[in-house]
């Protein structure tokens, strides 16, 4: 049977059309500080659509462009300038930094509180803790999705593939605070198809096209695609979507399904760290 496609661009609609509400009643601009450093030209897409996104729901958006050899003690000294700025509610560091740069100092320089990915040591410990206020906007995205498409999830046994900082480990992290059984795979992992296949839950993040296979699902499972890759300009995801579509239950497209969400998470979050500041 084919697998019911989950609508990620419908679901991220309509929590913007929500925030954009919250933020209308609001008597100031909630603010978030997005650092971009250099000119990668994904990272340059994904910051734009977070600040097109911020304009539609009426929250500020600082653009904060630091050139590709800024140096490390630069980063952080602008970092430090926003965490002091008191019309900052949120920081955001576009991730990947250039190379040479020690990504985890420059995440640890940010004020807990702004910390808007949940990246800071200090935000990534609560959450793996299951007291965190802040999650990582993808993972966060993603358990949204399952929820709202009604999949239980306390129970279930979650394959996750990949085990980054930005998805792959917070993202189980999440599935285990939901009361998942966990399984992480990564480049190292051997016979990956023989653990997918047990999995009720596939979430991939890996950046690889056609990694997840049908012969790799079981009939039924819940496919999450939070793979992106170009493939001929075209954007594409981890997963052999025509022929895994047919053995699934639900499945997520690329484009249109995890990727709408994460500019979602990034205004709830926004808001999240806003409230936390200011009723201080
Ligand atoms: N690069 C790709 N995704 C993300 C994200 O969610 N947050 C940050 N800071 N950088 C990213």
């Amino acid at each position: 049977m084919a697998a019911k496609i989950i609508d990620g661009k419908k679901m991220a609609d309509a929590l913007l059309d929500n925030a954009a509400l919250k933020i209308a009643a609001l008597s100031f601009k909630p603010c978030v500080a997005i650092v971009l450093v250099g000119d990668d030209p994904a990272s340059l897409m994904y910051t734009k659509k977070k600040h097109d996104a911020c304009a539609r729901v009426g929250m500020e958006s600082r653009n904060v462009k630091l050139p590709a050899d800024a140096t490390q003690r630069e980063i952080i000294a602008q970092v430090q300038h926003l965490n002091e700025d008191p019309r900052v509610d949120a920081i955001l560091v576009q991730l990947p930094l250039p190379a040479g740069v020690d990504e985890d100092a420059v995440l640890a320089a940010v004020a807990r509180e702004k910390d808007v990915d949940g990246f800071h040591p200090e935000n990534f410990g609560k959450l793996a803790l299951g007291i965190g206020k802040i999650a990582p906007c993808t993972p966060k995205g993603v358990i949204y999705m399952l929820k709202e498409s009604g999949v239980q999830l306390a129970g279930k046994h979650a394959v996750v593939i990949g085990r980054s900082r930005i998805v792959g480990k917070p993202l189980a992290l999440l599935l285990l605070n939901e009361g998942c059984t966990v399984s992480v795979c990564h480049s190292k992992t051997k016979d990956m198809g023989a653990i997918t296949r047990m999995a009720d839950i596939i979430c991939s993040a890996v950046g690889k096209p056609r990694l997840v296979t049908a012969d790799m699902v079981k009939a039924g499972a819940v496919v999450i695609d939070i793979g992106t890759s170009k493939e001929a300009e075209k954007l594409v995801g981890d997963v052999d979507f025509a022929a895994v579509s047919k053995k699934a239950s639900l499945i997520t497209p690329v484009p249109g399904g995890v990727g709408p969400m994460t500019i979602a998470m990034l205004i709830e979050n926004t808001l999240v760290c806003c409230e936390n500041r200011r009723k201080k």
